[in-house]
This record gives C-alpha cells, structure tokens and sequence, in this order.
C-alpha cells in the first residue's frame, strides 16, 4: 500500500449539457488524495466507437445511467482497488479487461472513460500538480490553437444545415490568450449579422448560432462576413475550419444534402468540397466522407492532402490502428482524440501517439453532451496536442474549457508556448486561399 494506492471508487449520477443523465467517478487514495470525472456524450457518433450504457425504458427518454454507475461501484472498483493511480497504463488495462468487449458495451463507455479520467485527477492531485504537468511529465508542452465553433448545424441542430460545424482557427494568433480574443471578437460580430438579417434565433447544442440559413454555403458566406466585419483578414488572421460529419447524411457513397435538396454521389460530394476549399480560406476538414465511404476519403486525402488539414472523427474514433491504416491510404493527415471514443485515457493517448508518428495534426475534442469537466483542456496541453475543438464561444460548459486552458497558459508565465498554425499538418494557410481546384 502506498498514498498513491486506490482506496474506493464512486460513482453518480451527474447532468450534462443537454439536461442529460452522465456518470461521474470519483477515486479516493489511501493518502487521501481525490480525483473526479464526467463522462461526456456525443450526438453523432462513428459505429465503431465505445458505446455509453444507457437503461433504456422511458426514464429521462431511456438516457438513464444508473446501471454504468453501479458498474462503477462494484466492477471496476473492485478491480482497481489496490491499484497504483500514478500507473495510469496498468489501471486502464484492468478497466478494459473487466468491461472485455472491442467497444466498452458491456460495462459502458461511459463507466470507464469518467474511472479511467478521475484516476488521472487523483494521481495528480496526491503528487500536488496540475493534471496538465502530471501528464506531460518532463515533455515540452504548447497551448493548443482553438478550433471554435461559430454556426452549428447537423444532428446538433436538428439538422437545420448538414454542415455540422462551422468553425474558426485563429491562426493569425501569437498566443493562446490573443487567439480566444480573436474568436470572441468573430463570435460577436457574426451575432450581429445574424440579428440584422433577422436570422438570430439562439444558439445549437454546443453554443453555436442555430443555423437559419438557406444553404450551406449560406453559412460559409456569413462566416466570412464575420471574420470581416471584426476587422480581421480571413485566410491570414482567421481560417475556417468544417466538420461535415458526412455519416450523417451519406450512405454506400450517396450524400443526401437535405437543405440544398440534393443527392450527390461520392465525386458530386468531393466537387461540392473541392470548390469550397477553392473559394473559402478553409485550413481543416472534418470527416468530409461517410465513414463507409473508404473510396472516397482516399481520393479526397490523395487530392487534398497537401493543403488542407483533413481530420478523421467517425472515420478513426480514437483508434491508434485505425491511425495507421490511414496514414498508409492516405485518407487522412489528421485524427481528433475524443477520449470517450475509445473509453480509456491510454487507448485515447495511443491514438495520439500514432498521428504523431505519422505527422497527423492532432485535435483533442470535446462531445455535443459536455459538462463542467475541463478534463480534456488538460489532456490538450499535457499530451502537447496542438488543437483544440470544444464547441462554441457560449453555454459554460464550453467557456470552462477555454477558461481553463487560459489559466494553464498563465500558470506557464514565461514559457509558454503557443501552438498556433504550426499545429496544422499543412504547409502555409494563406497559399489555401484562392488556388484553384484541382482534379
Ligand atoms: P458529437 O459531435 O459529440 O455529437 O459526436 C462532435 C463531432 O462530430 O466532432
Ligand atoms: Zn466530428
């Protein structure tokens, strides 16, 4: 036994952002030391990503979590009882052999990624360091550049738009703290634009304006008004970034584009993208293909690869084998790292560590059902992601991550190091501007 030894697990239910039930865990020490977590949830979620145990039945819609929590209670905390928290690795595994399915669906994903974080907060509390530095241990670390939502769209808006998100990348920023003031500065201004045209209509799941728009290039025009009218150059100052989170609408190489009235076959759907990436400054691309669609996200990766950063979300949930499989196809230079994708912090870390070795632009990222957990700043930091996407610039659930990655940012004084556009596994992103498309 040691003061790191885990003493007791516990396990409640909590409420998340969209009035949700969710797990949060708590790990005690034997030295007294405590580490919580909350489990997270997304909307539109790939097939082959841990699953959250929910009851079913019709409480809170079949959301329920109360059997992930006793799982909590009595499974994984009899397992890891004993357990040294600084060992991260050895915890995890024990977690993943107790739920012992490829996708958490037995004990719940949901169960194991808020045990598998709170261990990570109750290590780094007993050794008395922020989670950041706990992670990061003698590796240099950069303030991640923001990805920030300014329009939602997709399953986050009722599918008022398909485009998912439509997002913003300071890029034009020298540090962390200019580049949340750029965003606010964006978010505002694109605020206005929406109360003039009469389009203002509150905000999407994760605090974007909720889409009144008559197309999806609709949005990408007033987005460029936006970064405009707060006084900034788009292409220099400010990228766009899109998650088309095509799964949602594409199926067997068919995109069924529900606002433009439209059903585009899978070269139809790379010549829409094709032309945006000509006429927008779009830096990053998010799951631009469905994640059946392996032919198309090959030639899209093979013709775009070089200028743009194309991000797998739903085509890699969190998947270090999957991480490699599309470095050899060339479908993606870019993975997001959702950590309840793959269930544990060590399997979410392992996919990290695969883009890296494959030079992939690495994002940690949030879910449409967020908390006060501000977890995942942290995991930006201390693993040295270089990105960060948590949503919009409203609705706290989102501002406590910015918030605290702004404090981390201070507590480095000096030494911090801004990530900013050198994140992105692309050459420069002004010269994306104004090319024109290629096959
Ligand atoms: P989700 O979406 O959290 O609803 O799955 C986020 C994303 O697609 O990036
Ligand atoms: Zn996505």
């Amino acid at each position: 036994m040691s003061a790191t030894s885990i003493r007791a697990i516990r396990a409640r239910r909590v409420w998340d952002s969209r009035g949700r039930p969710t797990v949060e865990a708590q790990v005690e020490l034997d030295g007294g030391a405590i580490g919580r977590a909350i489990a997270p949830a997304g909307a539109s979620r790939g097939s082959r990503e841990a699953v959250d145990l929910r009851d079913g039945g019709t409480r809170f819609g079949g959301y329920d979590v109360l059997a992930a929590c006793e799982f909590v209670r009595n499974d994984l905390a009899n397992a890891l009882r004993g357990q040294d928290a600084i060992d991260q690795s050895t915890s995890d595994a024990r977690i993943v052999a107790v739920d012992g399915t490829p996708n958490k669906s037995r004990i719940g994903g949901n169960a194991t990624v808020a045990v598998s974080m709170a261990i990570a907060h109750a290590a780094a509390a007993a050794r008395g360091v922020p989670l950041w530095k706990h992670l990061a241990g003698d590796h240099a670390v950069r303030l991640p550049l923001p990805e920030v939502q300014i329009f939602g769209g997709g399953a986050h808006a009722s599918r008022r738009v398909d485009v998912q998100d439509f997002m913003v990348m300071p890029i034009g920023a020298w540090t962390f703290g200019d580049a949340i003031a750029i965003v606010a500065e964006v978010y505002r201004a694109a605020g206005e634009l929406m109360a003039e045209a009469g389009k203002l209509a509150g905000v999407a799941d994760e605090g974007g304006y909720w889409p009144m728009f008559g197309s999806n290039e609709e949005a990408l025009d007033m987005l460029m008004r936006a970064i405009e009218r707060a006084g900034l150059s788009p292409g220099n100052d400010v990228a766009i970034s899109l998650d088309i989170a095509a799964s949602e609408f594409g199926r067997n190489g068919v995109y069924k584009l529900a606002l433009d009235d439209r059903e585009l076959d899978r070269d139809e759907m790379a010549g829409l993208l094709t032309d945006w990436l000509a006429r927008y400054p779009i830096a990053s691309i998010e799951d631009p293909f469905a994640e059946d669609d392996r032919v198309g996200w090959i030639r899209f990766g093979e013709a775009h690869g070089r200028r743009v950063q194309i991000i797998g979300d739903d085509y890699l949930t969190t998947s270090a084998p999957h991480v490699d499989r599309a470095a050899i196809e060339h479908s993606c230079n870019a993975v997001l790292i959702k950590p309840n994708q793959a269930g544990t912090l060590t399997e979410a870390h392992a996919a990290l560590a695969a883009g890296r070795r494959h030079r992939f632009g690495t994002i940690v990222s949030a879910r449409s059902g967020e908390t006060e957990d501000v977890t995942i700043a942290h995991l930006a930091v201390g693993w040295d992601a270089g990105q960060l996407k948590v949503g919009s610039f409203a609705r706290s659930e989102r501002m406590a991550k910015w918030n605290e990655v702004l404090r981390i940012e201070e507590a480095l004084g000096s030494s911090a190091v801004f990530a900013g556009a050198d994140a992105l596994p692309i050459q420069r992103v002004a010269k994306v501007f104004g090319k024109p498309p290629t096959g």
